[in-house]
């Protein structure tokens, strides 16, 4: 009699594959690919993916390989406009109520930006509504935290950031480090960021377009704020009344980010937000 095999069919897709799985994979690794092919052969029979589709996704992907590279990574501009950015985010950080939240991180952080003392003006083209951004780090308790960093990043007025105009904007342009005293206060001058899009040149942006959606993100301010023994907070604060608050490309307004812009005397506009760290452990 033939020996039976349990060759590949499109009913047990899942178990043909997952069963080539070797013992000795590492358990995390096991258990992530396995359950990748199950959604994924789920999603190609849910939609009854055809092989023209299937093509067109490879050229997609490849594309996107293609576009990236040190400077430009169009494969994390894909994970932010499907929203999954936000959600391994939001999965690997959830933190107490009434601590700072995460967003996304973005490609335009660089490291070891110019420190300076607080108050500093960290626009250097001159160009924008000058804008002082102030405000304390404290614990869940309330307590100031004293030597956290504040590393802070923003578009210039024209929607660019200086790595995206070298020649163009003087290298840091909005930009710099800030490290608070023991009363965990922190306050810097800039300009009142402004909306902008994202990278819409390559695959991410042809897609955006297929599917009716528009490339801009709303205003906001990046800050990235560690202290030793406390969680490091990767997060915006956004302008409040921007237009494209409920409609940001990559899905990183949350309500609790929205900063007060109000007027001011010394400069045109004023933003505070204090900033609340988990302890570690
Ligand atoms: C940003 O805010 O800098 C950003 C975030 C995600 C994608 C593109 C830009
Ligand atoms: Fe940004």
């Amino acid at each position: 009699m033939a020996e039976t095999i349990d060759y590949f069919t499109e009913a047990r897709s899942v178990e043909a594959v997952n069963a080539r799985m070797g013992a000795d994979t590492a358990p995390r690794l096991a258990q992530v690919m396995a359950s990748l092919v199950k959604h994924l052969h789920a999603f190609a029979k849910d939609v009854e993916l055809t092989q023209e589709e299937w093509g067109i996704a490879i050229d997609f992907l490849t594309r996107t390989g293609q576009m990236s590279d040190g400077n430009r990574q169009e494969f994390i501009l894909l994970s932010d406009v499907l929203g999954f950015s936000m959600l391994v985010d939001a999965i690997s950080h959830r933190r107490p109520s009434g601590a700072t939240e995460n967003t996304v991180l973005g490609p335009f952080h660089v490291a070891d930006a110019p420190r300076y003392p607080m108050g500093t003006n960290i626009s250097l083209d001159g160009k924008g509504e000058s804008c002082l951004f102030r405000g304390h780090v404290r614990d869940g308790d309330g307590a100031p935290i004293s030597g956290a960093s504040i590393d802070v990043w923003c578009d210039n007025a024209e929607g660019f950031y200086d790595v995206q105009q070298p020649g163009i904007q003087p290298q840091w342009n909005n930009r710099g480090i800030f490290t608070t005293g023991s009363d965990g206060a922190y306050s810097f001058r800039g300009i009142r960021p402004v909306a902008y899009p994202i990278p819409a040149d390559g695959p991410v942006g042809q897609m955006l377009a297929a599917l009716g959606r528009h490339p801009n993100r709303p205003a906001h301010m990046h800050f990235l704020v560690s202290a030793p023994g406390y969680e490091t907070i990767v997060t915006h604060t956004f302008v409040e009344g921007d237009r494209w608050l409920t409609s940001d490309a990559v899905f990183g307004v949350k309500a609790s980010l929205i900063a007060t812009m109000e007027a001011g005397t010394d400069t045109a506009w004023i933003s505070a937000f204090d900033f609340v760290m988990t302890r570690i452990g």
